[in-house]
């Protein structure tokens, strides 16, 4: 097969006529701040994953710095309380746990499934644990029923990281439906892609405010638009003068703007065109890359689980065959690839927590050593999917011959 001289993303960026339409509609307004555009993306983004609220921010970060800022708030938490948190995950979820001043204890994963493993939760559990930071990794919610159970029974507050996971299902029930407050992001190669980007949801209209009141400087709810002070009624346009330049509690710049909004929402409104095809392109990854699966792990759906699908991950299995051959392989093929969210052996995690940290979490290590992903979005072709098949088939042919 011949090489393809371009390179085959883990995502795509590929704006479609609506939303450079609706992008059209955003310049021709001159409504940049929070708007027409932002309310409508919120709203379906809220309705498609069972919240009442949704704030769109400027990153998934972002949301969920506010979302520990709201709990911690609300539930009067201190300084060095814990936090449970998987020993897999981008940076960011235990990032703003340390930010808040909190202590993220980290719960080893799944070695099938990659979210956080339920069976180790209770024995990270002290009389300081305040909530569990869980993560819904590569486009799977984690095994929410188990750690529902584990949250009532210590009074712990749920924060869902579904960053890397929309319109999927556990259960029955939606991702991010779970949790105090689920956040998800729109940053280039997640499922909804709007350049930068985020949510914060949840189910608690109170929550909703407090959440967006972090989000635009700890200001007074009565003023969060910019629409809020057009009234005929003079007493109220009076009481919103005195408090719209109000800021109740420390907190942050995080809003968003149309444009990203405008994009957002031209993808949900499309979103038919997107999830099944993730779905379908790995149904067929799996099924030709089964054969080599006594070389490496390919990803598999929990019972009762629907997949998003947002990358392919895959964890190296041969003990002989080392993950950087075989990736270099690939990306020298033009197949992007990404090593699999180390977190715990990053340089300054390592630095705070110990060169061994790792040690401690060995599924951790294990993925850290051995896992990487590859795209698996609806920009790319079947002829695309055929060369990344045939791809690991040149691969694994030469390897099996000078073994
Ligand atoms: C699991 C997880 N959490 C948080 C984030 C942070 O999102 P953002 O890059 O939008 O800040 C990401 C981003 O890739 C992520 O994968």
């Amino acid at each position: 097969m011949e090489k393809i001289t371009y390179q085959l993303g883990v995502g795509a960026v590929n704006l479609s006529e609506k939303s450079k339409r609706y992008v059209e509609e955003v310049l021709r307004t001159n409504r940049l701040s929070y708007g027409p555009f932002s309310q409508r993306f919120e709203k379906v983004m809220a309705q498609a994953h069972d919240c009442k609220v949704a704030v769109f921010v400027n990153s998934g970060t972002s949301a969920l710095q506010i979302a520990v800022m709201a709990l911690r708030e609300k539930y009067g938490w201190q300084d060095g309380d814990e936090i449970i948190c998987p020993a897999v995950t981008f940076v960011a979820s235990s990032n703003v746990i340390l930010q808040a001043n909190l202590k993220p204890v980290f719960v080893d994963v799944d070695s099938r499934y990659y979210n956080i493993d339920p069976t180790l939760i209770e024995r990270a559990i002290t009389p300081r644990t305040r909530g569990i930071m869980v993560v819904h990794l590569f486009g799977q919610t984690a095994e929410m029923d188990v750690i529902l159970e584990i949250a009532r029974k210590y009074n712990l507050r749920i924060i869902e990281d579904s960053c890397e996971t929309m319109f999927a299902k556990y259960k029955g029930r939606s991702t991010g439906s779970f949790g105090d407050v689920s956040c998800f992001s729109t940053y280039a190669c997640h499922v909804i892609c709007t350049g930068v980007g985020g949510l914060a949801m949840t189910k608690d209209e109170e929550m909703g405010i407090l959440l967006r009141s972090l989000a635009n400087h700890g200001r007074d709810s009565i003023y969060m638009s910019i629409d809020d002070d057009k009234t005929d009624d003079a007493g109220k346009l009076g009481m919103i003068m005195e408090r719209r330049f109000n800021f109740i509690r420390m907190g942050y710049s995080y809003r968003a703007t149309e444009m990203e909004a405008a994009i957002g929402l031209a993808q949900v409104e499309d979103i038919d065109r997107n999830i099944p095809i993730r779905r379908g392109f790995a149904r067929f990854l799996l099924e030709k890359l089964s054969r080599w699966e006594k070389y490496i792990q390919l990803p598999a759906t929990m019972e009762g689980a629907e997949h998003s699908f947002m990358m392919f991950p895959i964890v190296v299995k041969d003990v002989r065959l080392k993950r950087e051959r075989l990736t270099l392989f690939l990306e020298e093929n033009n197949i992007e690839t990404r090593y699999m969210l180390p977190l715990l052996n990053q340089p300054f995690y390592k630095e705070m927590y110990g060169q061994d940290v790792e040690e401690k979490f060995p599924v951790a290590k294990w993925i850290n050593t051995n896992g990487f992903y590859i795209g698996c979005h609806p920009d790319l072709t079947q002829a695309e999917l055929d060369y990344i098949v045939a791809k690991f088939e040149e691969f694994f042919v030469e390897f099996e011959r000078n073994r």
